[in-house]
This record gives C-alpha cells, structure tokens and sequence, in this order.
C-alpha cells in the first residue's frame, strides 16, 4: 500500500496537524509519506493507493490557490479507486468554517472511497487529540478492509 499526507498550510496550524496525523499513523505502523504541496509530484498521484489531504481555507470558503492543481488532478481521473480522507483547519468566525475542506469532500466523495474528514478550529488544542485519533483509526480500518477485499 501506498500512503501520501500532502498538506498545505501558510501559518503552521495545518503543518502541525498533518504532523500529528503522519506521527499517529506511524504508531498504527502505517507508513505515509508526509508532503507539503508544493514538493509533491502531481503526476504520481494515480500510484497512490490512499492519500489525506490537509488544507487550510482561504477567502470566502475558498480552497488556497497552491491546491487548485491537485484538485483538478482528482477531477480529471474520476472513479479512482484510492482510499482518501480530507482534513483541515479554519477559523469559524468566517461564514464558511472550512469550506476548502468541504470542497475537496464534495469532489472524493464522488470519485474516489472517501473514508472520513476532519474539521479543527485554527490552532490543535489538547481537545482535538482524541478527533484526530478517530481520523487515523477511520483511515486505517478502511485500508485494512480494502487490503482483505
Ligand atoms: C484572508 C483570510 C481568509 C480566510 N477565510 C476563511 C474561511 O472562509 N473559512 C475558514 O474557516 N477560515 C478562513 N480563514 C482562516 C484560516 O483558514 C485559518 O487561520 C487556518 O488555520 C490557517 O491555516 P494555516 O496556519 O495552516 O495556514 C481565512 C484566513 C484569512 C487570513
């Protein structure tokens, strides 16, 4: 199997989650390679058996613009079979708490096996450990299913 965390992320809120994630996969001895958008070759997305997607939100629920490439990429391949899961960071006093988040949950919702998302209020707070634990519990036990189907 192969795993991808790319994340992006302008003020470390989004850096530090996909770090927490990629280190609690890690204790699951699952081994996912941890990218920041800007070092990861778009045109291998298709060899990856599962990835997460880790994204902060811009403007008006707006999806950051270093993320456009990548989600036109998962628009371009539909009915992929890759296990995903969607993860972000926002701030709620906007209209549209995470609303990049959503976009990307619409798009793999349909074309891709869409295991879980998950929604943390700007900055980790002790908190939302146990969140992001069920994250990596939800993502795992859907890779352990498709690795026995
Ligand atoms: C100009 C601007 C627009 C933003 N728009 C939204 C928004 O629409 N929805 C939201 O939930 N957060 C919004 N945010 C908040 C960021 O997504 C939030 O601070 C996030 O945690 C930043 O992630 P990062 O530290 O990984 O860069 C906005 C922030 C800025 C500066």
């Amino acid at each position: 199997m192969k795993i991808g965390i790319i994340y992006t992320s302008v003020s470390g809120n989004t850096k530090e989650l996909a770090h927490l994630l990629h280190e609690l996969f890690s204790r699951q001895t699952i081994r996912a390679h941890l990218f920041h958008i800007a070092d990861f070759p778009i045109h291998t997305l298709s060899t990856f058996d599962a990835i997460a997607i880790g994204t902060y939100t811009w403007g008006d629920g707006d999806i950051p613009a270093e993320m456009e490439p990548l989600f036109q990429e998962f628009e371009k391949i539909p009915q992929m079979k890759m296990i995903t899961g969607v993860f972000g960071t926002g701030d709620s006093f906007y209209p549209h708490f995470c609303g990049a988040v959503d976009k990307f949950r619409d798009l793999l919702k349909i074309n891709t096996d869409l295991a879980v998302t998950l929604k943390i209020e700007l900055l980790l707070q002790k908190q939302d450990i146990s969140k992001c634990k069920r994250f990596v519990e939800l993502f795992a036990n859907r890779i352990q299913t498709s690795c026995h189907s």
